[in-house]
């Protein structure tokens, strides 16, 4: 049974040494919270460093006997790696570049950047000997960038997927970095590439153009010969989890958090101490809140959870200096000898603990400056799933302002906007809590994080399949002369030939692709020759046909099998069904799921998926993807497609060329039959031929066809010598 591998710098647990004893501990960030709480059967490994320096063999060696049977492998890092690829180039340069603080970035350092190398690799080296055939891997973040070009080195077919928890910043502001084409590079190994929003996804595609050169088509990019996807997954969280959580009443710390500040509404934020997280910023702008809105004086308690992270970084150690500092003068300021406005904790919480801190909260106060995604804020919504009571108010500059736009959104470095976003909250209805929590809370249940992990996955699966259907063979002169001879020795023949791309070549203008002469003459022949029937069967408009082959008196199917002609009539095809709609509406939840804005419309014989509301790019690009996906159902289901504007609608066909095709295979005992067509509708025909039938296609790609042609001018080839040896016959 093949697994999945998850590689990610931190492992959902970190060791910390208490009184010489090692302990486990869950590790906070978003990252280790969100992919712990997947259930995936648990055929998965996931290779990470526990947190801390081991030096002793044995000791290493009873962590990984500890942490084996979890299915985690432990990567350890020495003093110096943690020093220089941790502290220096991950969070003293990659980790503020990419968040727009370059006045942080430390570009001098060469013995960071080296590190960075050397401890990708030796994550290589833990990866590449757990890799099996049919197995995925799956890296994770900005301290593992080189990881999906190395393990390529090595494992050229494996399923490399690789997922930036962090923002990717504009061209701009990544051209500046000095490593950035060796950044590029080691991230384009892998074959599926996701972020949480589109405005990340964009940034990178345009930096591979312009740094790397290349060129991508809807996030599409071909390199060497490797086809690489580069799309939007925006993370969940583990909805239930928090929504349905009770406080546990013998818990003392747990009921403290319940009673805290009682009488008193309670506006809370929790954020890693990081400078990312606009802490200083809302500090501020709850001393402006305090000083311009006396009436909230004993009235509200602004409960601050900082966690620790990174303490050995400078920036970090001066940014919990200045976060208490102004903690103090806003509380010595705005403070009462009975009522103290900031409750300020540095530490981590239990989950218990955290959720009761969520549900007790009338307000959470999320304003990071620049933030991949914040789950804090999803966490929150959830945990008001029973009581519908809460406001949430969130940094536009969070990659969740684009899924929860039913917050009041702040830009953080407006302090103003703030104090206005905290009166208006404070003040706003029940019913309009309700009916603003209702609407996120429907969009985070349903697109949870096994959902974010499932969409991911199956996407990464379905680029590295074999391609679907079977490879076909470049006709030759043996099958060619076979053919021929089977022809003339055959008394009632079929010859079902499409149009477009098959008898003509591609044109702009469609109607400039009227037939010439020397198809006329040759189609008459072949029309003409005793014992053939032969049909056109086109996506065209059956009027058009009528107006251009007409004449040749042949039977015919348009508007792929909508329409056929018989003996001269046209007649329209009947039977229309409905029950094809929940399976595309499944694909169409994938896209509402990934394209925030957009809407499903259910009619009774139709699907139809709105996306104006939607980016318009990212709008753009789901339309070309979900043509693929369903004219991939369309092999099996009677649809059609129609695309509007910004809207793409379903229809039930109850038809297709390969019905049509199927009817007249029915009608008559051909003892020759020959199909060409070049289009993934024709598909539908070669299907459904009878045993024996020359089925071909026109041009490269897989195909269900027997043989294939390179273009319209051997197909035009090939017919002739047919009606050649007729005529020879015949004659
Ligand atoms: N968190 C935690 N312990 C705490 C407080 C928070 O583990 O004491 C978790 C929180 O539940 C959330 C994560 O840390 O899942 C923070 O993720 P987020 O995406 O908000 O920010 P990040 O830390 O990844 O930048
Ligand atoms: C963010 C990053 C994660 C990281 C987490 C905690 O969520 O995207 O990769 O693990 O912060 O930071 P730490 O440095 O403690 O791992």
């Amino acid at each position: 049974m093949s697994k999945l591998i998850i590689v990610s710098n931190r492992l959902p647990v970190t060791i910390n040494r208490k009184r010489g004893e090692l302990m486990y501990f869950p590790s906070a960030g978003g990252l280790a919270t969100g992919l712990n709480s997947l259930d995936d059967n648990l055929n998965r490994k996931w290779v990470g460093w526990p947190g801390k320096s081991i030096k002793e063999d044995w000791e290493r060696e009873s962590i990984r006997n500890d942490l084996k049977g979890d299915g985690l492998v432990p990567v350890f890092l020495t003093n110096t790696e943690i020093e220089n690829f941790y502290g220096g180039f991950s969070n003293k340069v990659i980790w503020p570049h990419f968040h727009y603080f370059t006045q942080y970035t430390d570009y001098t350092h060469d013995a960071y950047w080296k590190a960075y190398v050397k401890v990708n690799r030796k994550f290589a080296k833990e990866v590449t000997p757990l890799i099996e055939d049919g197995d995925t891997v799956w890296v994770h973040d900005y301290q593992l960038m080189l990881l999906p070009g190395m393990i390529r080195e090595t494992h050229p077919n494996v399923a490399i997927g690789f997922f930036l928890h962090i923002p990717f910043p504009s061209y701009e502001i990544f051209r500046i970095l000095p490593w950035r084409e060796k950044i590029l590079q080691g991230v384009l190994g892998s074959d599926l590439i996701g972020f949480h929003t589109f405005g990340y996804m964009r940034h990178f595609l345009s930096a591979a153009y312009r740094i790397g050169g290349f060129e991508h088509q809807f996030g599409r990019m071909e390199i060497a010969g490797r086809k690489v996807n580069v799309d939007v997954y925006p993370m969940g969280i583990d909805y239930e989890k928090y929504a349905f959580h009770d406080p546990d009443k013998t818990d003392d710390s747990v009921q403290a958090i319940m009673n805290i500040s009682k009488g008193l509404r309670l506006v809370l934020s929790v954020d890693r101490l990081d400078y990312t997280k606009g802490i200083p910023q809302r500090i501020r702008a709850i001393g402006r809140f305090l000083a311009s809105h006396p009436e909230y004086t004993r009235q509200v308690s602004f409960v601050m959870l900082v966690v620790p992270s990174r303490d050995s970084v400078d920036q970090y150690q001066e940014l919990k200096h200045e976060v208490e500092t102004l903690v103090g003068e806003v509380n010595g300021l705005h403070g009462t000898f009975d009522w103290t406005p900031i409750k300020y904790f540095y530490r981590s919480l239990s989950f218990g603990s955290l959720n009761a801190l969520y549900q007790r909260s009338d307000v959470a106060l999320i304003t990071p400056l620049r933030d991949g995604m914040n789950l804090v804020a999803k966490e929150y919504i959830a945990s008001k799933e029973r009581s519908k009571r809460g406001v949430l108010i969130l940094s536009e500059m969070a990659g969740a302002a684009n899924e929860l736009t039913d917050a009041i959104t702040v830009n953080p470095q407006d302090s103003e906007e703030m104090v206005k976003a905290l009166d208006q909250a404070l003040s706003m209805t029940v019913e309009e809590q309700e009916m603003r929590l209702t609407k996120m809370q429907n969009r985070l249940r349903k697109y949870d994080v096994s959902n974010w992990a499932a969409a991911f996955m199956k996407d990464l699966k379905k680029l590295t399949m074999p391609t679907n259907g079977k490879k076909a063979n470049l006709i030759d002169q043996a099958v060619v002369d076979r053919m021929i001879e089977d022809y003339s020795k055959s008394k009632n023949r079929l010859i079902m030939l499409d149009y477009d791309g098959t008898l003509m070549g591609f044109q702009a203008d469609p109607q400039a692709v009227s037939p010439d002469d020397e198809l006329l003459e040759l189609m008459e022949v072949l029309a003409k020759a005793e014992g053939n029937t032969l049909i056109f069967n086109s996506g065209r408009d059956h009027l058009t046909l009528e107006k251009w082959l007409g004449h040749l008196g042949t039977d015919m199917a348009a508007e792929h099998g909508v329409w056929q002609r018989r003996n001269g009539k046209w007649q329209q095809a009947a039977g229309m069904t409905n029950q094809w709609k929940e399976r595309v509406m499944e694909v169409l939840d994938g896209m509402v799921e990934r394209t925030p804005g957009s809407f499903i419309e259910e009619k009774e014989y139709s699907l139809a998926w709105h996306y104006r509301k939607a980016d318009k790019e990212l709008g753009a690009k789901r339309v070309r993807e979900f043509r693929e996906v369903l004219s991939y159902l369309t092999s099996n289901l009677d649809l059609q497609v129609l695309e509007g504007h910004k809207v793409v609608e379903i229809k039930n066909a109850g038809v297709n060329k390969g019905k049509a095709a199927a009817t007249w295979v029915a009608e008559n005992d051909f003892d020759f039959a020959i199909t060409i067509g070049d289009d993934h509708t024709d598909e539908d025909i070669f299907k459904a031929m009878p045993d024996g039938a020359y089925t071909i296609k026109v041009g490269e790609g897989a195909t269900e066809a027997k043989y294939q042609v390179a273009n319209v001018d051997s197909v035009r080839k090939l017919l002739t010598k047919l009606a050649a040896s007729d005529k020879v016959q015949v004659g």
